[in-house]
C-alpha cells in the first residue's frame, strides 16, 4: 500500500514508537502520578519528563513543565482552551480554514449565548490576510484562534503576524498547530502564542490517543473537565494546580512513552530534513498533477511553495471525490482522505463543498517511486473519468 493520508495520522510509525509502548507496558505500566511507590514515581517522572521535553520543543517562555497538559489529541485540547478560556459575552475571531474541532465548540457556545465570534476569510490560494484578523478585534475579543497550517490545502498561515496583533492588544492567541507539529519549528514565543494545541499522532510520530495543550505565562484556562488527580483528594473543588487542574482521570501513560519516542526520532532527523524531504515530494506530485488532463491542483502556485505542508488537495473532472478515492485505493492501493477532511468552511471557500476533494498528504517515509506511481495511477483514473463523461454524452 502507499499511505498518503499523513495529514491524517502518520503512518507507519517509527520502529522505536513501538518499543518505548511495549517496554512500558511491561515494565512500567501502573498509574502515573496516584501512587507514592517506586514504580508509580517512576511512571510520573516519565510523564513529567516528556512535559518538559515538549514545552522546550515548542520554545514556551513559561519554562515550566506543568504547563504541558496532556489530552487525548488535538481535538480535546482545543475544547480545554475554548471552553477554559472564554466567558460569557466575550467575542472570538477565528478563520475559515479551521478544523471542526474548532468549529464545532465555539458553534456550540453561541447558539447557547455566551460567546459571539467571528470568521475570518481566506484568499483563493488558501491564504488568511493577518490584517483581516487584525481588522476583526475589538474590546471585547477574548481568545483568536488560527489554525497554523490548512489539513485541506498545507498552506501556512501567517501566526507570527497575528500573534503580534494579538500580544499588542491583549488578547490570547490560541494556535492549533495540529498539521504542523513535528514538521514545521513552532516556536511560541517568537509567534507570541499563549495557548498551543497539539496532536501526538500526526508529525510527532506518536499513537493515536496522545496530544496537549501548552500554556504560555499567564494563559490560565479554567476546568472543563472535574475528577480525579492523586493530589488533594478531600478537597471537592478541583485542585487549582496545574496541570491537575485540567487532567483529571488517569493519564494515557502507555501513549505518552510512545509520544516520547516519536518525539525523540522527530529531533534526531531534525525538522528541516523531515520538511525537505516531504516538500520534495510534493513539487514533484504538484508538478506531474499539473500535466494530467482534466485534473485540478487546489492552491500550490509557483513559488508559494515554502509556505505549504505536503498537503495537496485535487479534484477530478467528472469524478466525485469519494469515488476517485475508492478506485485510488482498490485498483492501485493508494491510501488517500477524500471529502470535506473535518474543514466545510475551508472547501466553501475553495468552491469544493459539498463534495469536497482527494487529499493527498506526504510523510517521511513516502518515496519518489510512489508519488511517480500516485501520478500514474490519477492519470489512469483521469481518462476513466473522461471515457465516462464521453459515455454519458
Ligand atoms: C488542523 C487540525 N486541527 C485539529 C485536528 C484534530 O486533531 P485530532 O485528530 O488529534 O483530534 C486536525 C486533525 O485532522 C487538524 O488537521
Amino acid at each position: 500500500m502507499i499511505y498518503s493520508d499523513h495529514a491524517a495520522t502518520s503512518f507507519p510509525k517509527p520502529p522505536g514508537v513501538a518499543r518505548a509502548m511495549n517496554r512500558h507496558l511491561d515494565l512500567l505500566a501502573v498509574n502515573p502520578g496516584r501512587s507514592g511507590f517506586d514504580l508509580a514515581l517512576e511512571a510520573a517522572a516519565e510523564v513529567d519528563r516528556l512535559r518538559a521535553d515538549l514545552g522546550r520543543f515548542f520554545g514556551n517562555p513559561a519554562a515550566d513543565p506543568d504547563r504541558t497538559v496532556f489530552t487525548l489529541n488535538a481535538t480535546s485540547a482545543l475544547n480545554l482552551a475554548i471552553g477554559g478560556l472564554c466567558r460569557p459575552g466575550d467575542h472570538v475571531v477565528t478563520t475559515v480554514l479551521e478544523h471542526n474541532s474548532v468549529l464545532r465548540p465555539l458553534h456550540m457556545l453561541a447558539r447557547t449565548g455566551l460567546i459571539t465570534f467571528d470568521l475570518v476569510p481566506c484568499d483563493a490560494a488558501g491564504f488568511v490576510d493577518p490584517a483581516a484578523v487584525e481588522a476583526r478585534m475589538s474590546p471585547q475579543t477574548r481568545l483568536v484562534i488560527l489554525n497554523h497550517a490548512s489539513n485541506v490545502l498545507g498552506t501556512i498561515q501567517p501566526a507570527a503576524e497575528v500573534g503580534e496583533a494579538c500580544r499588542r492588544r491583549g488578547i490570547t492567541f490560541l494556535l492549533d498547530a495540529a498539521q504542523t507539529a513535528g514538521v514545521l519549528p513552532v516556536d511560541m514565543a517568537a509567534l507570541n502564542v499563549d495557548a498551543l494545541a497539539f496532536t501526538g499522532h500526526k508529525g510527532l510520530q506518536g499513537p493515536t490517543g496522545t496530544g496537549g495543550l501548552v500554556l504560555g505565562p499567564g494563559c490560565e484556562p479554567r476546568a472543563t473537565v472535574f475528577g480525579g488527580t492523586g493530589v488533594r483528594s478531600a478537597e471537592p473543588a478541583q485542585p487549582d494546580l496545574l496541570p491537575y487542574r485540567l487532567e483529571a482521570g488517569t493519564q494515557n501513560a502507555v501513549g505518552l512513552a510512545g509520544l516520547a519516542a516519536g518525539l525523540a526520532w522527530v529531533i534526531e532527523r531534525g525538522q528541516e530534513t523531515i520538511l525537505a524531504h516531504e516538500r520534495r515530494l510534493t513539487r514533484r506530485f504538484v508538478a506531474g498533477c499539473r500535466g494530467l488532463p482534466g485534473v485540478t491542483v487546489h492552491g500550490h502556485q509557483a513559488g508559494t511553495e515554502e509556505r505549504h505542508l505536503a498537503v495537496v488537495s485535487v479534484t477530478l473532472e467528472g469524478m466525485d471525490p469519494e469515488k476517485a478515492g475508492m478506485f485510488l485505493d482498490q485498483d492501485a492501493e493508494i491510501a488517500v482522505r477524500t471529502g470535506l477532511q473535518c474543514a466545510p468552511l475551508a472547501h466553501e471557500a475553495l468552491g469544493t463543498a459539498p463534495e469536497g476533494t482527494i487529499r493527498f498528504s506526504f510523510g517521511p517515509g513516502n518515496t519518489i517511486e510512489e508519488i511517480d506511481a500516485a501520478l500514474a495511477a490519477l492519470a489512469a483514473l483521469a481518462g476513466r473519468a473522461e471515457a465516462d463523461q464521453d459515455r454519458a454524452e
